[in-house]
């Protein structure tokens, strides 16, 4: 892809539109604003813009557009699929100052929200009004609404309330061109017309700048129930889990974890009120919500039935919010720590519920081929594994060359599972190789030319997607 590069007068015309103090192209910034979470990778843009409303957005896109001039949105820059890199330099658009909870509407039981509001200030928002907005990625704490909506964001609650998508009702959105729309309409149901709404979601940040979403909100949940289950075997573990749904429960969470993704996470927190006996190779994470704690008893007791059969150790039962608390912690900094220990390549896998443990067998067998060790973790009521692929001993080259054969062909057998590439992180910069293994050629071009018809010249996050 060809693309200009900034002109002093485009510097010029960028800061009158945002002033002064919001365009910043200082090496120091520049490069703060070149990462997110993937890797180690850092690619500065040029300039970074920090607008406040959505007509400055359409200025920047129009002027950019017309210069053919890069344009990579960015969130919090937590995405763990380089969704935010800005590979090809040019324009870094933060959207940090599109920060405020525009209204809660209790009646209608909806929440107006710019997009980077950090999700967490806006879960709990809602919950003083006793409304619960579920999608929680691991990184709630940090990451934006924005970045939620650009990837499609999950994390473990989707297991019984859906990912994000499942709460977007409308948007309002600057397309590449600087015109702005609506997609939709605040109403729970929308026959009408193309989903626009939808495509929008995970489109990570390539057809459209969101300005504002309208999410839809539930009923919080009264109580929570939390246990902890220990396996001898990670593959019965991932047996068990569709066992719990076939038995008839919807846990709030069923979430799988290797032994190292919890003995390194546990060094890395340097807890010492959190340990896991020698002959555990995994546990699941299980909790179950909802209003009356007689019911959610019940489930238990059948959940502790279900995975007796799959040879499950003593169960733990969180009997404190504060271990509940630290249970969740636990889980919410495992890839930190992965990240802390080693350099790793993730892979954020899904298959069909059923097909967990074939995925995670096959996993460690092509780990054996290769001669890579793999820690992983994830949301496994969704059949989401994300494998955590450790760098180790491997030589440069086996990392750089041997691996993403090794890769491939995970990939393949995620896809021969009826599975696809990203569950939850998006396809970004860094999986966009392994594309034709999830669509054919036909399906690829329908999607490049959806692309085209949004951005024709190619200008908003460029690099991102398709090869
Ligand atoms: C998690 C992130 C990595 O589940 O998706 O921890
Ligand atoms: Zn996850």
């Amino acid at each position: 892809m060809n693309f200009n590069k900034l002109t002093d007068s485009l510097i010029q015309e960028l800061k009158s539109i945002v002033g002064e103090e919001y365009a910043i192209t200082n090496d120091e910034v520049r490069k703060a604003y070149g990462s997110d979470e993937t890797e180690d990778f850092n690619f500065p843009p040029e300039i970074v813009l920090k607008p406040v409303t959505k007509e400055e957005v359409s200025l920047i896109m129009k002027l950019a557009n017309d210069h053919e001039i890069p344009v990579t949105p960015l969130g919090a820059r937590t995405g763990l699929s380089g969704g935010a890199l800005a590979v090809y330099g040019g324009i870094g658009l933060s959207m940090e100052r599109f920060n405020r909870i525009i209204e809660i509407d209790e009646d209608n039981l909806q929440v107006t929200v710019e997009p980077g509001v950090i999700t967490q200030v806006l879960q709990e928002a809602c919950q003083e009004r006793g409304l619960y907005y579920a999608p929680d990625p691991a990184s709630r704490g940090t990451c934006f609404i924005g970045g939620n909506l650009a990837e499609n964001s999950g994390g473990p609650r989707a297991v019984k309330y859906g990912v994000t998508k499942d709460f977007v009702l409308n948007l309002e959105v600057v397309l590449p061109n600087g015109e702005i729309i609506t997609t939709g309409a605040n109403t729970l149901k929308n026959s009408t017309g193309y989903n626009l709404t939808q495509l929008m979601v995970g489109s990570e940040g390539t057809l459209g700048v969101i300005t504002k979403a309208v999410l839809k909100l539930i009923p919080y949940p009264k109580n929570r129930l939390l246990m902890l289950v220990p396996f001898k075997s990670s593959i019965k573990a991932c047996e068990a889990v569709s066992a719990i749904f076939k038995a008839g429960i919807t846990p709030s969470a069923l979430e799988f974890m290797e032994r190292d993704a919890i003995v390194w996470t546990i060094d890395f927190l340097k807890d010492q009120t959190l340990s896991i006996d020698e002959d555990v190779a995994a546990q699941l994470l299980i909790e179950v919500d909802g209003n009356n704690t007689d019911v959610l008893f019940k489930d238990c007791e059948i959940i502790a039935k279900v995975v007796e059969e799959y040879e499950a150790g003593e169960i733990m039962f969180a009997e404190s919010e504060a271990q509940k608390d630290a249970l969740w912690f636990l889980r919410r900094r495992v890839g930190e720590a992965v990240k802390s220990n080693s350099i790793y390549k993730e892979e954020d896998t899904v298959v069909p519920r059923f097909e967990l443990a074939n995925l995670l067998s096959g996993v460690k067998k092509v780990g054996d081929k290769y001669g890579f060790k793999s820690v992983c973790y994830g949301h496994a009521g969704d059949g989401n594994l994300h494998i955590n692929i450790i760098k180790g001993n491997l030589s440069d080259k086996a990392w750089e060359e041997d691996l993403p054969k090794g890769i491939r062909e995970i990939f393949e057998l995620t896809v021969a599972l009826g599975g696809t590439l990203s569950g939850e992180h998006g396809i970004g910069y860094v999986q966009k190789g392994y594309m034709d293994l999830a669509f054919s050629n036909v399906e690829l071009g329908l999607m490049k030319a959806i692309k085209n018809v949004f951005d024709p010249k190619g200008v908003l996050n460029p690099g991102k997607i398709f090869k």
